[in-house]
């Protein structure tokens, strides 16, 4: 049978069991670690640490120094206390105190700067892992510590409606257990950038991405997405003068509620009404839809599909509730196409439409195959510069300067919309709203998705989603005049 160790030998073995080079380092790594995270506090104090792999260090490695040290305070007990046991110690020798008297003041003292240390290295170790979890909510976390991986997201959130909206109010939102949830699957993705076996493009949709509804509408109300929404669209054409061309149209995003009095629309259809719309898609990318099902707002169930196509046996149990991602799945991590991105800035630098076929080379040099971000950026810049330098020799010597701003603003275009080495481009990260770039509406709204008996077509009106009140023209249309029907 085994004694239970006496209470009063007790203390003096774990002293006996401590005396050992592995406890002792283990009680040097949880010190140092505590005086860096310590220094770094105080640091903090003084200004904010801006750069995250200081916050990682500080606060996530220096931990973990601390943790390890922790732990091998008793490996190195255990161990020495089954070297004890295999010398044959009796129980006295093995509860015998390392001589330690505390009559003397010396050790005296050392013992209560152990026992001091060690309560304020529970304070530091509780406060580290607390700034360790606000670090982890920075953008400059989320966006900056992988820079590579994360390039694309952060450089285009950057530009984005929501460059002030912190990465964590999308991915995570409010509540521990989404919280809980994204550092678990936080870690697995530091394995695989640790390994470098993560996959480019960083895999779209996210499956395992929280509802949209309960983190849009922390800051979106959809009972207020009332009214409809004027667009001017200006597109450029690729020939010699980038001849603009305006359309004004009325999208009708509706929304609004019952009370208000105003519904119809985009919104109020699909997000308001308390209709339910499930949907199983055809590929993993969500990019075509095979099977539909709506549930209105006094239970009707409609399941449409497309005559003679064919659908997996268990359809309804794969299928994912429709919400704001599955039309705004590029809220902020927009990778405009070359044509539209350059339509956009060419609508706030008109200057360059003076420099002939400037859109078709812009667009020519951006879409071209480069094997890093950075040699793009400069080859999109160059081929311009030379393009001119060459086909028009006049122009470039009369306003050399233009050709250069020219050349960098579609360099920059580029750096915005493509990463080579994380294989992303408008082309792996469409769009869904609207059915320019990518069927996005039209993956449901396609005049042939139907309910068997053919009574109900998911509808491809133009008119249901828009209403053109300018097609094509020539001119920017006066807004005031269209409005006022002159
Ligand atoms: C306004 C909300 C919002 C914010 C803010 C936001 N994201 Fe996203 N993010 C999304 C949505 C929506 C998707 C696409 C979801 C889908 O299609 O499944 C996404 C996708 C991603 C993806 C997957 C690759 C891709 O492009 O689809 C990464 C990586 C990502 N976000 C990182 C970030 C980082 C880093 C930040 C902060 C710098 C951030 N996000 C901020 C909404 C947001
Ligand atoms: C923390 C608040 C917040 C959250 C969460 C948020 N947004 Fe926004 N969103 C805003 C603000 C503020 C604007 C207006 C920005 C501006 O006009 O400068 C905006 C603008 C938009 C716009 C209009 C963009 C444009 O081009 O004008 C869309 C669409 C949008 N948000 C969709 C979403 C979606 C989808 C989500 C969820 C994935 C989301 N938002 C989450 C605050 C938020
Ligand atoms: C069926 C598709 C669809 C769904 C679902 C959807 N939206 Fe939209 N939303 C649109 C379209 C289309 C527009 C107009 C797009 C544009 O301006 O280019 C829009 C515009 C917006 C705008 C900008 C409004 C403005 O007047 O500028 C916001 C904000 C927005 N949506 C938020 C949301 C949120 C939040 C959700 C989820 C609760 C959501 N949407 C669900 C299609 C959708
Ligand atoms: C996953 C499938 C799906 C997608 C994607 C989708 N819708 Fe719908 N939508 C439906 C269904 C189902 C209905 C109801 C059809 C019916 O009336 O039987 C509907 C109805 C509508 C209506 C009302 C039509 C009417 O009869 O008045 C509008 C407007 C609309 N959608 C706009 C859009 C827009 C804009 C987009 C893209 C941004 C979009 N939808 C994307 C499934 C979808
Ligand atoms: C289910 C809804 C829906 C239907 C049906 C629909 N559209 Fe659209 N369309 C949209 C949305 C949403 C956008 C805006 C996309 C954006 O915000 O850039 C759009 C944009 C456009 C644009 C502008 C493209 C650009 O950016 O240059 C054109 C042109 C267009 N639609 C033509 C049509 C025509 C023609 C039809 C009828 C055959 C049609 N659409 C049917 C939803 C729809």
């Amino acid at each position: 049978m085994v004694a239970l160790p006496d209470p009063k030998k007790s203390f003096g073995r774990v002293f006996n069991y401590a005396n050992n080079p592995i406890t002792i380092i283990g009680i040097g790594l949880t010190t140092l670690s505590a005086l860096v995270i310590i220094t770094f506090l105080v640091v903090e104090l003084f200004g904010e640490l801006e750069n995250p792999y200081i916050g990682l260090f500080a606060y996530v490695a220096m931990p973990a120094v601390f943790v390890l040290g922790l732990t091998l305070i008793p490996v190195g007990m255990w161990r020495r206390r089954g070297a004890l046991i295999a010398e044959g110690a009796t129980e006295t020798e093995k509860s015998r105190y390392p001589r330690l008297d505390f009559n003397d003041p010396k050790v005296r003292r050392g013992g209560i700067i152990i026992i001091g240390l060690t309560a304020v290295n529970a304070v530091i170790f509780g406060s580290s892992s607390f700034i360790a979890v606000e670090k982890m909510e920075t953008v400059a976390f989320c966006g900056e510590t992988c820079h590579t991986v994360m390039q694309p997201e952060f450089t285009a959130y950057q530009q984005s409606p929501h460059s002030r909206v912190a990465c964590v109010e999308c991915h995570i939102g409010p509540g521990a257990s989404w919280f809980v949830k994204s550092k678990l699957d936080g870690l697995r993705q530091v394995w695989h950038t640790a390994l470098d076996t993560y996959s480019r493009p960083v895999g779209t949709p996210l499956k395992t991405l929280r509802p949209a509804r309960e983190t849009c509408e922390q800051c979106h109300w959809p009972g207020k997405h009332h009214g409809d929404k004027l667009r001017v669209l200006v597109r450029h054409a690729t020939d010699e003068k980038n001849t603009p061309s305006y359309t004004v149209m009325l999208l009708k995003t509706g929304g609004g509620n019952l009370d208000i009095g105003r519904h119809g629309g985009i919104h109020w259809w699909h997000i308001e009404s308390d209709n339910v719309i499930r949907y199983v898609s055809g590929d993993d990318r969500r990019e075509s839809v095979l099977w539909v099902e709506l549930t209105t707002a006094d239970g009707e169930v409609r399941t449409y599909s497309r005559p003679g196509e064919e659908l997996p046996a268990d359809v309804a149990s794969q299928a994912r509730t429709m919400d704001c991602i599955d039309c705004h799945n590029r809220p902020t991590h927009l990778f405009s196409t070359p044509p539209k991105a350059l339509d956009w800035v060419l609508e706030t630098h008109p200057e360059f439409l003076e420099l002939p076929y400037f859109k078709k080379q812009a667009k020519t040099a951006i879409e071209a195959e480069y094997t890093t971000h950075s040699e793009g950026v400069a080859a999109v810049r160059e081929s311009l510069v030379a393009y001119y330098r060459d086909e028009y020799p006049d122009v470039f010597a009369e306003n050399s300067k233009l050709v250069e701003d020219g050349a960098d603003l579609a360099s920059r275009v580029f750096a915005r919309i493509s990463f080579p080495e994380m294989n992303t481009n408008w082309e792996t990260h469409p769009n869904h709203i609207g059915h320019d770039d990518s069927p996005g509406c039209w993956r449901c709204h396609d005049d042939e998705m139907a309910t068997a008996d053919g009574k109900h077509v998911i509808p491809m009106d133009c008119e249901n989603c828009h209403v053109f009140l300018v097609e094509d023209a020539p001119d920017r249309p006066d807004l005031a005049a269209l409005i006022n029907g002159a």
